[in-house]
């Protein structure tokens, strides 16, 4: 990201307000091949997982419920939808969903063992301290999943994206946002990139934290026998 353009968070709420009645028609189908990858790689996890960025909810009734799942948002028109959905559909392991800002986090450190944002850091004010916020908030062993759209250097998609990044404000995200934004300053090991579908437009990139997790790995581990 050239950082020429800075979103506020002003026009995050501005734009979303616009975006929350039709987001489940519009970006929502067309990122879902992503949020599927990121959802299996979740779901095979065990114990808390924090979605930054949660939006709508689009994601919440695909985790398992064997995860407890805390959403936050910035968007209080956003979060009305995902608090509604996590209603209608009874959804028991939503631990609580939260207006809050990425980067300034309302957790203790290493409160959750897995830590999501699908189709967030491009749209943040400042994704290397959303990031920076991310890592805190993940327990030593868990993992960070970013789900997103990173700007290419080359060829036609490279031009278009350069070309629209001064529109970054009006569009509500950065078209030249590079993977290397956030993996040059991660502390994280990255453990694995997947291009993802429409034509490898978006990416998954899976991050460890160093050290042992606390999750059990049996429920004797979890309620030891008196
Ligand atoms: C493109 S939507 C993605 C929603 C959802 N993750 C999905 O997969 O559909 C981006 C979301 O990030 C939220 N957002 C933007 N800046 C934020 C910030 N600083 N803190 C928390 N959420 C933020 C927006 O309000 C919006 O709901």
């Amino acid at each position: 990201m050239n950082g020429i353009v800075r979103i506020d968070e002003q026009s995050v709420i501005k734009a979303y307000a616009r975006w929350a009645p039709v987001y489940d028609f519009s970006f929502g189908p067309v990122a879902d091949a992503g949020r599927k990858r990121a959802i299996d790689i979740i779901n095979q996890r065990e114990g808390s997982l924090l979605e930054v960025g949660v939006g709508t909810g689009v994601a919440l009734p695909r985790y398992a419920p064997h995860l407890t799942v805390t959403g936050i948002d910035l968007s209080p028109d956003m979060l009305r939808i995902a608090r509604q959905r996590v209603r209608e559909k009874r959804l028991s392991n939503i631990a609580g969903i939260y207006e809050m800002d990425a980067s300034d986090l309302r957790f203790d450190d290493a409160a959750f063992d897995t830590v999501v944002a699908m189709y967030v850091m491009t749209v943040v004010p400042d994704p290397v301290k959303v990031l920076k916020e991310l890592e805190r908030v993940c327990a030593p062993g868990g993992e960070v999943v970013i789900v997103n759209h990173f700007a290419q250097d080359h060829g036609l998609r490279g031009w278009v994206e350069s070309f629209m990044a001064p529109a970054a404000r009006a569009l509500g995200w950065h078209p030249d946002f590079r993977a290397e934004t956030i993996t040059d300053i991660a502390t994280l090991d990255l453990v694995d990139t997947v291009k993802l579908k429409p034509f490898g437009l978006f990416t998954m990139l899976r991050f460890r934290k160093a050290g042992e997790t606390t999750v059990p790995d049996t429920p004797e581990q979890a309620a030891p026998a008196t």
